[in-house]
């Protein structure tokens, strides 16, 4: 068995719901092409019409945003059911609206830390209640918010990208700073509408805004969509596949130096941008893989990517040590303990750590089993690709999770294996 082709994947989540929700407070209209169509994006589009927004459908992957301004959202309650993004960047929005906010969600996200936006969100003046540190919020918006410099505990494009929202509408300058870059994909955006904002070593800046306006949103192919096919092509013997139009922003593909360390043969071609979002066609071929190490100033541009490393790691000589990602205990599952209990349970050699793993290839294929997505998405495709590389496949228990950021995954997947 084998995973060979040339694909293309949906639309990226992160910048998908960003364009939803900065578009929503644009002046005008905002076209989005590439849209990334998922359960969490869903929930992004029908929270923004719940907030008074106009939002149409012009294709399956295209959207037109009516954007109400950068105060003209309706009071309400949005149920952000399985979205951190969708719930962490509204919060920022909403901080300098008028009225009450309840954001909810469902019992996976309201198990997830709060506080981190509450916090920086009451420092610039917003009135902000969490329910025990956790959904669901209320957010009472406020028209005096006033600018802060704010230096957030945990790396998290999230909470940076709440912090610049609620900025927008602040007296001053507000600054976030940044020690370990993450994700910026709000920042080029609010560039794209015509921000002010000021980006250096280690912060970010915006000054309050008079109006944006987008026009125009092509979204680039989802790089942790494409990252379950890079991670089997790198792992099966005779795989080759490439994917087209994918979105390969330094700050989000930090797997692909991973998998050219680790022995696979990677290539970046047609390198391009649609808009200020870099794109290219990346092609993976197996190869002899070897143990790596992870550091915490790598870990957020892989983030989401870092169950997909521990099985590379699994097949690979030596010994792999991960450290710095106690985040992955905080995602939609604890990640750590999920992908853990997983691999082991298929004779893989790894071991938990507070704040990642540590995992010894073994020189076999993994035999397989059953796999628990524990209604996290990115388990749910984890196990998929572990499923492909194991000696007898693996059933997975909530396979349909997947759908949370890729509903077109499976049908990818079986378009691309060969026996
Ligand atoms: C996201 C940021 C990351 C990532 C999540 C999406 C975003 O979370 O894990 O899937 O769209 O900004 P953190 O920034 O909280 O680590």
């Amino acid at each position: 068995m084998a995973v060979v082709g040339h694909v293309a994947v949906p639309g990226d989540k992160s910048i998908s719901h960003r364009a939803v929700l900065i578009g929503s407070i644009c002046e005008g209209e905002t076209r989005v092409t590439g849209f990334g169509r998922s359960g969490d994006t869903q929930a992004t589009v029908d929270g923004m019409r719940e907030l008074g927004v106009e939002i149409e459908w012009a294709a399956e992957d295209e959207l037109v945003v009516h954007g109400v301004g950068l105060r003209g959202l309706l009071a309400g309650t949005v149920d952000c059911a399985n979205s951190g993004t969708l719930m962490r960047l509204l919060a920022g929005i909403a901080a300098g609206q008028n009225g009450e906010f309840t954001l909810t969600g469902d019992e996976s996200l309201s198990a997830r830390p709060m506080e981190r936006i509450a916090e920086p969100l009451r420092r610039l003046g917003a009135h902000v209640e969490t329910t025990d540190g956790h959904a669901p919020l209320v957010v009472h918006g406020s028209s005096a918010l006033r600018a802060a410099e704010l230096d957030p505990e945990v790396p998290s494009a999230q909470v940076k990208s709440a912090i610049l929202l609620a900025g927008l509408n602040a007296a001053g300058t507000t600054t976030v700073i940044e020690r370990v870059p993450t994700r910026d994909h709000t920042e080029l955006m609010l560039e794209a509408a015509g921000a002010r904002v000021r980006r250096r070593g280690q912060s970010v800046t915006v000054e309050p805004a008079g109006a944006l306006r987008l026009g125009e949103v092509a979204v680039p192919g989802d790089f942790s969509s494409a990252a379950p096919l890079l991670v089997a092509a790198a792992l099966i013997a005779g795989s080759d596949i490439t994917i087209h139009d994918l979105g390969v922003n330094p700050r989000r593909a930090g797997l692909l130096d991973v998998l050219a360390r680790m022995g696979a043969r990677v290539s970046v071609f047609n390198r391009d941008r649609v808009g200020r979002e870099p794109v290219a066609s990346v092609q993976v071929q197996p190869g002899e893989l070897i143990a790596t190490e992870i550091t915490a100033e790598e870990v957020p541009s892989l983030i989401d990517e870092l169950p997909l490393v521990a099985l590379l790691a699994s097949h690979a000589r030596g010994e792999t040590v991960v450290r710095g990602a106690a985040e992955l205990r905080v995602k939609e599952t604890d990640r750590i303990e999920a992908v853990t209990d997983g691999l082991q349970a298929f004779g893989a050699r790894i071991h938990s750590r507070e704040d990642g793993w540590t995992i010894t290839g073994v020189p076999t294929r993994l035999r397989g089993g059953k796999m628990d997505a524990r209604g996290d998405h990115r388990i749910a495709m984890l196990a998929a690709i572990a499923g492909l590389a194991s000696r007898e496949g693996v059933a997975i228990e909530g396979a349909d999770t997947a759908a949370i950021s890729f509903p077109g995954f499976y049908d990818l997947l079986e378009g691309v294996v060969r026996p």
